[in-house]
């Protein structure tokens, strides 16, 4: 059976400053520690990125953007593309649902910047996950495939093997109301079995899928232990070096359990 690594991933929003985000990362390095089951990854503001990118130690960690332009290129004010990121980052966030809704990303969109993080060798953390109206009418497998569908397609076999899923059900990011550990198990199971349809079963075994909402210290654990979780992806414990740290520590060993 495959062992998927762990990924733990930090956004950390528009939080801190390029100083800021420097300590912060000099801190984070004394408590995190390197182990070859977990990878964990820092999702700074665009502007650390390239300072943090000198400061970090790869091994340690690796670097993501939140965000960027779907064209590689041209007359886009106020963008950045995938292309100016390469190298720089090894991976890239897409469609974070503060991406779809506060600034109304189309899977369209979405799906160009799956494409446009692979064409420059970043791999894509696609999230996908229901609102609470929908999630309350019964809707949570309907949209998690509309949202892989409509992410994943031109997407290849091949290409599929750089591609990261988070779910992150809406109403449980930012708000402290963690969904049920059954609740994401039902959704992890939905993901892989919607990947298998498309991608046949060695990919939906590969893959890995991460949990997003509300994680703490405290329910991480039961998030990496639902079956089909490889990871978390974290916002707000993420801006706590020790939460962040704790979480990071909890997915050490739990590889060897797959
Ligand atoms: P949260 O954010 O941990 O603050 O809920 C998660 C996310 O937005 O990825």
């Amino acid at each position: 059976m495959t062992r998927r690594k762990k990924i733990i991933a930090g956004n950390w929003k528009m939080n801190f400053n390029i100083q800021e985000a420097s300590i912060f990362l000099h801190n984070l390095e004394k408590e995190v520690a390197v182990h070859r089951d977990v990878e964990v990854v820092l999702a700074p503001t665009m502007l650390a990125l390239q300072p943090l990118s000198l400061q970090v130690n790869r091994r340690q960690f690796k670097l993501a953007a939140q965000n960027f332009h779907f064209q590689d290129y041209g007359a886009f004010t106020g963008e950045v593309s995938a292309t100016q990121l390469r190298g720089l980052v090894e991976y890239g966030i897409v469609g974070h649902s503060e991406r779809r809704h506060i600034f109304r990303e189309t899977d369209k969109m979405i799906r160009s910047k799956v494409q446009a993080a692979i064409r420059n060798r970043i791999r894509p953390i696609l999230c996908i996950g229901e609102t609470a109206q929908q999630k309350s009418e019964g809707e949570t497998a309907d949209v998690i495939h509309d949202q892989l569908v409509g992410g994943l397609a031109n997407v290849t076999s091949d290409e599929l093997k750089d591609i990261v899923i988070a779910y992150e059900p809406v109403w449980a990011i930012g708000t402290g109301n963690n969904a049920l550990p059954s609740d994401v198990k039902h959704a992890i199971k939905a993901i892989r079995s919607q990947i298998r349809h498309l991608y046949g079963a060695a990919a939906a075994e590969e893959i890995q899928v991460l949990y997003g909402g509300s994680v703490k210290p405290d329910s991480a654990t039961a998030y990496l232990q639902v079956e089909g979780v490889d990871g978390l992806l974290v916002g707000g414990a993420s801006l706590s070096v020790h939460d962040f740290a704790a979480i990071a520590a909890k997915a050490h060993g739990l590889s060897e359990d797959e």
